[in-house]
């Protein structure tokens, strides 16, 4: 199947943040049958990001600050030269500008197949800034499409009062898909230490709780946008995969699951919803908007 110009097996993809680190980790996701894998946000320099504890576990969820550490471009462009897979690598990128998500695409373009923009962690202050703004997210994304040569997909925040005037403007810009939705802005706090659990206080949901959040702003896209959406949030079992295409998903990305189940979680949904295709007698591209369109 083609979505956005990336061509996948299948539309299971693994979302940033969760494996797509290292070049062991891709093989490991190919092995599992996954249709591509988006990557860990890369920035221009090497980010250690915050001190532990980044994640904790809420009811029906996770909540996480990790504060995007990565190696950096230069380290990350050596890992993906030892990249053997075949599938589809989209490397999620992060910058303070414009300029910033232009020269990561400019460089990392050459060595994957498509770049996803973080335009949406709830608890980085630019980023957050920049994604809930539509001007911003237009200038941001048509910077990062006109230095490269690799379909763009912008990543949108739920952290909003509307959200398809965020993916407008990031079509407006030239995203060639938008993937909605990032973690949700969350916090706990440690009613015996009294104090919050997370080192950077505030953080993002994701897990079962969101899936219904994830689900209705891809129906919202759905109505507003002509690109393709990949839906994010909450999908742990093949019913989920269904919900989102249904809802007017193309592909779905899943993280919170392969950390409460494993990677071999991926093979499992595959396997179920080859099934339930094969029920319908529609291959994936069938699913896609089937409920969504009965309600224009
Ligand atoms: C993090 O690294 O803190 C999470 C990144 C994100 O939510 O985009």
């Amino acid at each position: 199947m083609d979505v956005a110009g990336i061509r996948m097996d299948n539309p299971l993809m693994v979302c940033s943040g969760v494996l797509g680190i290292s070049a062991g980790l891709f093989s490991r996701i190919e092995a599992a049958h996954a249709g591509a894998v988006v990557t860990k946000s890369i920035s221009l320099v090497p980010n250690e990001g915050y001190d532990n504890p980044t994640v904790t576990g809420v009811a029906s969820g996770v909540i996480n600050a990790m504060g995007l550490p990565n190696p950096g471009v230069d380290a990350f462009i050596e890992e993906l030269g030892r990249s053997e897979v075949t599938m589809p690598i989209v490397v999620s990128i992060y910058g303070n500008d414009e300029n910033e998500f232009a020269e990561l695409a400019q460089r990392l373009s050459p060595h994957c197949s498509a770049l996803e923009l973080n335009l949406s962690c709830p608890h980085a202050g630019g980023l957050l800034a920049i994604g809930q703004d539509p001007d911003l997210v237009e200038r941001v994304v048509r910077a990062a499409k006109e230095a490269s040569n690799v379909p763009v997909l912008a990543k949108l925040t739920p952290n909003v009062a509307d959200i398809t005037k965020i993916g407008l403007a990031a079509q407006e810009g030239g995203a060639d898909a938008v993937c909605a939705i990032n973690t949700v802005k969350a916090m706990a706090i440690d009613i015996y230490q009294e104090h919050p659990i997370l080192s950077n206080i505030g953080g993002g949901l994701s897990g079962p709780a969101i899936k219904p959040i994830g689900v209705r702003a891809v129906w919202d896209l759905a109505g507003a946008v002509d690109i393709p959406i990949i839906g994010i949030g909450g999908i742990a079992s093949w019913e989920d995969v269904v919900e989102y295409l249904y809802s007017g998903a193309s592909a779905v990305q899943m993280g919170t699951a392969l950390g409460m189940y494993d990677i071999d979680h991926i093979t499992r949904i595959k396997d179920e919803l080859d099934l339930f295709c094969s029920s319908k007698e529609l291959d994936y591209e069938g699913l896609c908007g089937i409920v969504r369109k009965r309600y224009p």
